[in-house]
Parts: structure tokens; sequence; C-alpha cells
């Protein structure tokens, strides 16, 4: 893809995470964006409603663009209906009634302590309106090491390559899983403990 459709997918999935977002916490140091956590409460109306719009002009360029890009494009919105199969496989709003959307502190930034603050943001909210348990999706790509301090456990655990019904399906229709064999998807919950 040529650098404007890669920042055009990168768009389609922030907007993703913002779509059904019902709030959103963003750490800034002198003037910059260092950091974000973007969160949902089941049942609440969403804060970004030009969300769905942006969304649509979004893929709208991308599906006219190269067909790499539009491949790419494809491959997103499966990744967004495996996210749903896998939460309802799990039933875990039976459990986790907020989730973590987006949650990530610029590489320059980690370690100081901006992701304590942005996660005790979201901890806060979700324990202020009685959500006592919430989840996220992740994959072995990421750094696990956060939620497990947190507390956090797997509920559920994909790989690409000893796929479930829907993935195998999917792997089927889609190149899911061909590059990435190896990768698991895992669906975590954890407590929301709020802060003193
Ligand atoms: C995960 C991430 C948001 C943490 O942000 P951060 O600003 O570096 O975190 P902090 O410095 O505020 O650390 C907060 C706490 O988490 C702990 N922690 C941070 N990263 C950790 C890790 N990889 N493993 C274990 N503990 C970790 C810290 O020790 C600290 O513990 P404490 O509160 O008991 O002192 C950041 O590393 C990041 O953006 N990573 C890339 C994106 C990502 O992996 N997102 C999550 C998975 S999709």
């Amino acid at each position: 893809m040529s650098p404007g459709e890669s920042l055009a997918l990168s768009r389609h999935f922030v907007l993703h995470f913002l779509e059904h977002a019902t709030r959103a916490d963003v750490a800034v140091l002198d003037g910059v964006v260092v950091g974000a956590i973007v969160t949902r409460i089941e049942g609440k109306p969403g804060i970004f409603p030009w969300g769905a719009e942006r969304m649509e002009r979004t893929d709208a360029a991308l599906d006219a663009s190269s067909v790499a890009a539009r491949a790419e494009l494809r491959k997103a919105r499966r990744w967004h209906v495996l996210d749903k199969e896998i939460e309802k496989a799990a039933n875990v709003t039976s459990t986790a009634l907020g989730e973590v959307e987006l949650f990530l502190v610029s590489a320059k930034a980690r370690g100081h302590g901006v992701g304590r603050l942005l996660w005790r943001a979201a901890m806060d909210y979700f324990a202020r309106n009685s959500v006592t348990n919430c989840f996220l999706h992740t994959d072995s790509s990421c750094d696990m090491g956060f939620y497990d301090h947190q507390g956090f456990r797997r509920i559920s655990e994909e790989s690409l390559r000893e796929a479930s019904p829907t993935l195998r399906d999917m792997a089927r229709r889609d190149v899911i899983g061909v590059d990435r064999p190896h990768e698991k998807l895992f669906l975590c919950v954890g407590p929301t403990v709020r802060s003193v």
C-alpha cells in the first residue's frame, strides 16, 4: 500500500474504536498527545456521533484505492466481525459490561506512569457507573504483561492455526491466518478496581 492508503487504513481502525466509545481519555505532554484510552459501556450512547459517517468516507476512499488496500480493508472488516463472534461465543457481556476499546502510550513516554493514569481514569469511569468487570480484545503480537499485572485473565484463546469453526470459515473466505498462522487472539476479563 502507499503511505496514504496505509494512513487511511489506520484511520479506519481508530474510527472503529471510536464508533461505539462512550468515553475517551487522552494524555497530553507539552501539547503533544502521548497516550489514550478509549472505553465503552454497553447500552450507553456513543460520544462520537460523527464516527460512523467518517468511517464510511474513509472506507469509500479505501474501496476506490489499490487492490492491496481493498484487500486490507476486507481483512480489517472481518477482524471486527471475528471479535464480535468471539465475544458471543464466550458470552462475555453476561459478566462484563465495560470494554476497553483502545489503550496505548507512545513509545517514548512508556514506563513513566502515563499508562497507569489513563488506566485509572478508565477504571474509575466504569466503577462510577457500577460496572464491576470489563473486557478487552488483544492478541499475541501485543504485550500482555500490563493486563496480567492488572489481574486480567484470558477467558478465550483462539489460535489462527488451530482455528475454531468461525475462524476456519473466515480463513477459507479470506487471507486471515495465512500470513500469521501462529497468532493467538485473546479475550480478557478483569475487575474495575477504583482508585482511592
Ligand atoms: C501497555 C502500555 C499502555 C503501558 O503504558 P505505560 O505508560 O508504559 O505504563 P506505566 O509506566 O504507567 O505502568 C503502569 C503499571 O503497569 C506496569 N507495567 C507496564 N507495562 C508492563 C508490562 N509490559 N508488563 C508488566 N507490567 C507492566 C508498571 O510496572 C506499572 O505498575 P505499578 O502501577 O504497579 O507501578 C504501553 O506499554 C503501550 O502503549 N504498549 C504498546 C501498546 C500495547 O501493547 N497496548 C496494550 C495491548 S493491545
